[in-house]
């Protein structure tokens, strides 16, 4: 039983939707529709912001690795960066590139894979990447390929899944436990049931593991909205018990006692100067 990504697989399932497109994508002019997802998503994601802190980074040069519909490009863009844009899917470069004359933005825009870059060493100051490396058959190769890419004293600003999460807990129940199959793994259930198939989460350990090249790495790990149902699920997921489930969820006693059991697992590391 094979959890790898397939990047085939992948790719459709990225191909036929992007990001949130199915959610916030509807409306009248396409600046109003841009504008929604947006200010949806910061409202739904604000670690976004509050981790990323676009705004420290004015005038870099800057990688983004999976642009997806192209909301966090943007804020790049706002900041004056010097900016590359990548993503598997042809759809999220032509969304991201729709987004940008929509808004008179400039960026470098191309389908690429993370596991190739198709950039020369040390070119930038910053990689960042958003919910897309976990996507990477061989996650060592992706995090060496951004190690490559930066320049000495560079920094990677990565989001990656973290396996101990409720968003996992609350898959394994419904597709494990409540299908009486209890022997599947955590990790087989984010692989079949969370977005495309082959989504891996991984550990606080794993994480360190990947990025040992880096001089130092920061991680951070939040409760998101997946984690506390306060919001549509994913792309994939509605029905009767997701509705019990966001009834009955104790979200006060996950907020008190389980705070680093979420989803995001957010990663700041400095390749040596
Ligand atoms: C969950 S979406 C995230 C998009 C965006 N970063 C965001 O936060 O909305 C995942 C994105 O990663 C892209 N992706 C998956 N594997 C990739 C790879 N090997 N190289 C580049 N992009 C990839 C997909 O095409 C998709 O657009």
């Amino acid at each position: 039983m094979s959890i790898a990504p397939n990047k085939s697989e992948v790719h459709k399932f990225w191909n036929d939707a992007s990001c949130g497109e199915n959610l916030y994508l509807r409306g009248e002019s396409l600046r109003d529709q841009f504008n929604e997802q947006r200010s949806q998503r910061y409202k739904l994601e604000p670690e976004i912001l509050e981790f990323t802190r676009f705004e420290n980074y004015k005038g870099k040069k800057v990688l983004e690795i999976g642009v997806g519909l192209g909301a966090d490009h943007q804020m790049w863009a706002e900041q004056g960066c010097d900016l590359h844009g990548i993503d598997l899917t042809e759809r999220a470069i032509n969304w991201t590139k729709r987004r940008f004359e929509t808004f008179g933005l400039t960026s470098n825009l191309q389908v690429g894979d993370a596991e190739n870059l198709p950039f020369p060493d040390s070119e930038f100051d910053v990689v960042y990447s958003w919910g897309v490396l976990l996507y990477c058959p061989d996650m060592y190769r992706a995090i060496s390929e951004v190690h490559r890419v930066l320049k000495p004293g560079g920094e990677a600003i990565v989001m990656l899944y973290h396996k101990w999460s409720f968003v996992g807990y609350m898959l394994w129940l419904r597709y494990a436990l409540l299908r009486l199959r209890p022997w599947l793994s955590l990790k087989y259930i984010y692989s079949e049931y969370l977005e495309s198939k082959g989504t891996q989460a991984f550990t606080v350990g794993e994480v360190r593991d990947f990025f040992k090249e880096f001089e130092s790495v920061d991680i951070d790990i939040n409760l998101t909205h997946g984690d506390l149902l306060t919001s549509q699920a994913g792309q994939r997921h509605e029905g009767g018990i997701l509705s019990i489930a966001r009834m009955i969820l104790p979200r006060s006693i996950i907020k008190r006692f389980f705070k680093n059991h979420g989803l995001f697992m957010k990663i700041r590391a400095m390749k040596k100067g």
